[in-house]
């Protein structure tokens, strides 16, 4: 029988592959997240980014132009070799050495951690020593892995996907269900933490809502900032958020545990927009920004 790492890194596989005919849809994602990614860029400085897979949803040759290294890290290593293929193709002759030399790929790497052991959650062989130890461990794991830290590290409508995959192992009606997402929530936030240098910022992007469980304007161009930001408040209040996004709860996590809140200062929601994910499918996004304590 196939694990559950093998049968996720099949998933998202599947999910990255059948995401790459839409790049023209993801335009307007790619462009606001590029530009989250840039607001804290130097020549000297290093990106990570946490979900890269296929790097759609970024302009990868502008953040190559903008830092000094850029590291890519995913559980699917073939979306993140497309990612680098893709970059390198746009470039002239003379430069794609150079920057191959300057992008670096970390995968298959778990970022929740949980993979090799949700299935033995799920019949409930866990103790609570091992749930609470668990983001910690996962944090440094991940840290000692890619082996540096950062000056900007994103998480790249990552948190959300890894919450499908505890849905997908438990069930909502799981007693264990919202211990182990909340342990989820906690892992990704630590991970976050240890990979940024202290001074460093965290761009944290996720999608909020799908257009499958809140009508979204369907045309990114004709809908104004305004707009968007009172349906997002409108999600955030009313409960259609999906709860791993949630500002508010994500907020809770950082004021309730004392290194997240030693080591996380958030700043203000900067951008929200919209992402055509494909045809028939449109995420509400959001960007917040954090600065790594020092
Ligand atoms: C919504 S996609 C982000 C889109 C991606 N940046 C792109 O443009 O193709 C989320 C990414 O998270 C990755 N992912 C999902 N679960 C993961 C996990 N447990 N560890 C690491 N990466 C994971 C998927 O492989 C996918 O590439």
């Amino acid at each position: 029988m196939r694990s559950r790492l093998d049968h996720e890194v099949q998933q998202q596989r599947l999910a990255n592959d059948s995401s790459l005919p839409h790049a023209l849809l993801y335009t307007n994602h790619r462009q606001h997240l590029t530009q989250q990614l840039l607001r804290h860029s130097g020549s000297d400085q290093s990106l990570c980014i946490l979900g890269a897979g296929n790097c759609n949803d970024v302009e990868l040759d502008a953040l190559l132009q903008h830092y000094r290294q850029v590291h890519l890290v995913d559980l699917d290593s073939v979306a993140l070799d497309h990612a680098l293929d893709h970059a390198l193709a746009r470039l002239p002759e003379s430069e794609i050495e150079p920057n191959r030399e300057r992008i670096h790929r970390h995968a298959p790497v778990d970022l929740s951690g949980m993979l090799p052991v949700l299935d033995r959650w799920q019949r409930f062989q866990l103790t609570p020593e091992e749930l609470m130890r668990h983001p910690e461990a996962t944090a440094q794991a991940i840290a000692q892995r890619l082996g540096a830290q950062f000056d900007v590290v994103a998480s790249a409508c990552l948190i959300t996907q890894m919450q499908l995959a505890v849905l997908q192992a438990l069930g909502e009606s799981h007693r264990l269900f919202q211990a182990i997402r909340h342990t989820l929530s906690v892992t990704h936030l630590r991970t976050l933490a240890a990979l940024t240098r202290p001074g460093g910022r965290v761009v944290f992007a996720s999608d909020l809502v799908a257009s499958d469980h809140l009508p979204l304007p369907d045309n990114a161009s004709a809908t104004t900032d305004a707009e968007l930001k009172a349906v997002f408040e409108g999600a955030v209040r009313q409960g259609t958020a999906m709860h791993v996004a949630h500002p508010g709860i994500l907020g809770a996590i950082l004021r309730d545990d004392p290194i997240l809140e030693r080591d996380l200062q958030p700043e203000p929601i900067s951008d929200v927009w919209l992402w055509h994910q494909g045809p028939a499918r449109r995420f509400l996004v959001y960007a917040q920004h954090f600065v790594r304590g020092a």
